[in-house]
Parts: structure tokens; C-alpha cells; sequence
């Protein structure tokens, strides 16, 4: 039987490889891991460790925030402020970045995360998870500001997520492959699964909360129209839908088994891109789907392409299945052709 590999030793040899991590990295992807493997204790308690319900208070997006997002956003600056790895952290969760107290000694790297994604999931029981993203601090910087954040996906050098399910699954990328390691309890180590993972570029399965079909542009419509019409319509086949209502979970399954997941902008708030944040949710998702064979969009950029203009940016989404994702954003230039 081949040994089993750690995160650890992955992390390691994947150091050892080109120098695809250094050090620091390699460390602040260890502090991530450990931070999640608390957050899954803690969702994994409930009830019992009186952590489900709602705070008594609401972010920055105005959303109320639940007991849980805020456990899960302590952790992750409690682990990760003091390993001098990084500059300074951003969080859906927290109004302004923070920055690594000068007590401790300042790294190079920036992390953002969305430390508790589906939070309406969390007290019905269903899959929630953890999204981060890496960046480097700008060369030459002096002093980090909220400035320093504001770089396009393609600049991440690490992303991934760990989703708190049936199983606690950690996936990761650092720009070679998109690599899943499943949390062994009784070890305590997160274990490699799966590498090398590809999502197959058509598929058969769709995403979306179609109770906001009403409020859909056109491209969207069609799109899901042609889909709902199966065999008898112009895609020829028949569609199934899922809707999980975590993004994590959402993902997790088209890296396992293909589909496509959409978030678009709606007329329910026309000034709002979409609801989804660029910077915690659609950038180290964007870059694991691509990672992984297939792409991400708003319907109209490569998602990895966009210049955030501020932290909190919210963004519309469509990704997965390569050929799925091509089709809907041919849709949105057909009908920006045709002035809809
Ligand atoms: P969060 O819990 O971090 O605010 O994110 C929830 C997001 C995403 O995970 C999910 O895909 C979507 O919101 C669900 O939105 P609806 O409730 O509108 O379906
Ligand atoms: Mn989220
Ligand atoms: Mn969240």
C-alpha cells in the first residue's frame, strides 16, 4: 500500500519542486489548515458547543452575522496573526483590513478569506466551508494599506477552500493543479485524496437560485430556459438542476463531478454587480476552476482579469464546465450585439 501524504509532506515536496512554495507560504498554508481543522471542531460540536444561532450584529454588507462567522473569522487571525508570514489579513466579515500588530514581525504575503461560507446552512445542518486567497504584498511597499489588496485573481499565488460536510475536505491550489486532502480525525492531518483534479468540460447539471429568475438579464434567461427545455429543446439533452446555497459546496461538486454554477447580477439592486464577493468568494474559486480545466466569468471578463476597485466588490458568476461557461458568455455577447 503507497504511503499516505500529508498536507505537510505535499507542502514540502511541492517546495523541494521549482521552489513552487517558499517557505512563508508553505507556512501560512499550515496555519490555514490548522485554523480550518478548529472551525470544523467547532461546526462539528453544534449545539452541543453552543455555537449555532445568530450574533447580535451585522457586517459591513449589512448582513446579519451568525455566531459561527464570527468564531470562524477569530480563529483566522488569532492563527495566523503571529507566524510573521504575512502583512495584513481582509475578511468579508471585518470593515477594514488587519493589519499584523507591530508586536509581531511583518510578512510578506496578504490573506483574505470568507471564513464561514453558507452561513444560512449552518444551523439546518447542511455542508458550509472556509474560502481564502493568498496574494504577495506589492514590491517596495512601505507600509500595507487596503490599497496593497486591490490586485486582479490572476495575482493570487494561493487559493482554496475547506468545506465542513459529511467529510472535511481541504482544496488547494498554488498555481500547479488543484490538489483535495480529507481531514483524518483520529490523525489529526489533513490526508491527499485526490490530485490533479479535471472537470470535464460538459455537462448536464446546472446552479442557480431560480427563484430569482424573474429578476434575470436576458443571457441568463435564455441560457436556463434552453436548459429546462432538455431533450425536446435545443441542447438535446436533459438538464438536472442542484442548488446548495454554499458556494463551497456548490464548487466542491463541480470539481468532483463538472456542472456549472451561476450567481448573476439581478434587477433586484441594478447598481449592485451580483451578490458574491470578488475578493474572498469569486477570485480563489475562479482560480481552482481554472486550475482544474474549466473557467470563470461575469459574463463578460474572465473573472481573474478584473482590477478590484475596493475590498468588499461584489461581482456576478458564472463558473465551471469549460464548454457550459463559453456558452453562456456567447449569450451575453449576442445580446449586447443585439442591444438587449
Ligand atoms: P455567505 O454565507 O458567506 O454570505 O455566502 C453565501 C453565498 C454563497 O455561499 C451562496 O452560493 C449564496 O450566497 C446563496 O445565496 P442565496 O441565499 O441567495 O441562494
Ligand atoms: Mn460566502
Ligand atoms: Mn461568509
Amino acid at each position: 500500500m503507497s504511503p499516505k501524504i500529508s498536507l505537510t509532506r505535499y507542502l514540502v515536496e511541492q517546495q523541494r519542486m521549482d521552489g513552487h512554495i517558499p517557505s512563508q507560504l508553505r507556512l501560512l498554508l499550515e496555519v490555514v489548515a490548522r485554523a480550518c481543522k478548529s472551525i470544523s471542531q467547532a461546526v462539528n460540536k453544534g449545539a452541543l458547543g453552543g455555537v449555532l444561532g445568530t450574533a447580535d450584529s451585522e457586517n459591513v454588507q449589512g448582513e446579519v452575522q451568525k455566531k459561527l462567522d464570527i468564531i470562524a473569522n477569530e480563529v483566522l487571525i488569532e492563527a495566523n496573526e503571529w507566524g510573521g508570514h504575512l502583512a495584513a489579513m481582509a475578511s468579508e466579515e471585518m470593515d477594514a483590513i488587519y493589519v499584523v500588530p507591530n508586536r509581531y514581525p511583518q510578512g510578506e504575503y496578504l490573506l483574505l478569506f470568507d471564513p464561514l461560507d453558507g452561513s444560512s446552512n449552518i444551523d439546518v445542518n447542511v455542508s458550509i466551508g472556509t474560502i481564502f486567497s493568498v496574494l504577495k504584498m506589492p514590491e517596495d511597499d512601505r507600509g500595507v494599506d487596503e490599497g496593497d489588496f486591490l490586485q486582479p485573481g490572476r495575482q493570487q499565488v494561493a487559493a482554496g477552500y475547506c468545506v465542513y460536510g459529511p467529510q472535511t475536505t481541504l482544496v488547494l491550489t498554488v498555481g500547479d493543479g488543484v490538489a483535495m486532502f480529507t481531514l483524518d480525525r483520529e490523525q489529526g492531518s489533513f490526508v491527499l485524496t485526490e490530485e490533479n483534479v479535471r472537470i470535464p468540460q460538459d455537462t448536464k447539471e446546472f446552479a442557480i437560485n431560480m427563484s430569482n429568475m424573474r429578476h434575470w438579464d436576458e443571457p441568463v434567461k435564455r441560457y436556463i430556459d434552453e436548459c429546462l427545455q432538455g431533450k425536446e429543446g435545443p441542447r438535446e439533452k436533459d438538464f438536472n438542476m442542484r442548488w446548495i446555497a454554499s458556494m463551497v459546496a456548490d464548487v466542491h461538486r463541480i470539481l468532483t463531478r463538472g456542472g456549472v454554477f451561476l450567481y448573476p447580477w439581478d434587477k433586484r439592486e441594478p447598481g449592485k454587480p451580483g451578490k458574491l464577493r470578488l475578493m474572498y468568494e469569486a477570485n480563489p474559486m475562479s482560480w481552482l476552476i481554472e486550475q482544474a480545466g474549466g473557467a470563470a466569468t461575469n459574463g463578460k471578463q474572465r473573472i481573474l482579469d478584473i482590477q478590484p476597485g475596493k475590498l468588499h466588490e461584489r461581482v456576478s458568476v458564472i463558473l465551471g464546465s469549460k464548454n457550459e461557461v463559453e456558452r453562456v458568455t456567447r449569450y451575453h455577447n449576442e445580446a449586447e450585439r443585439a442591444g438587449l
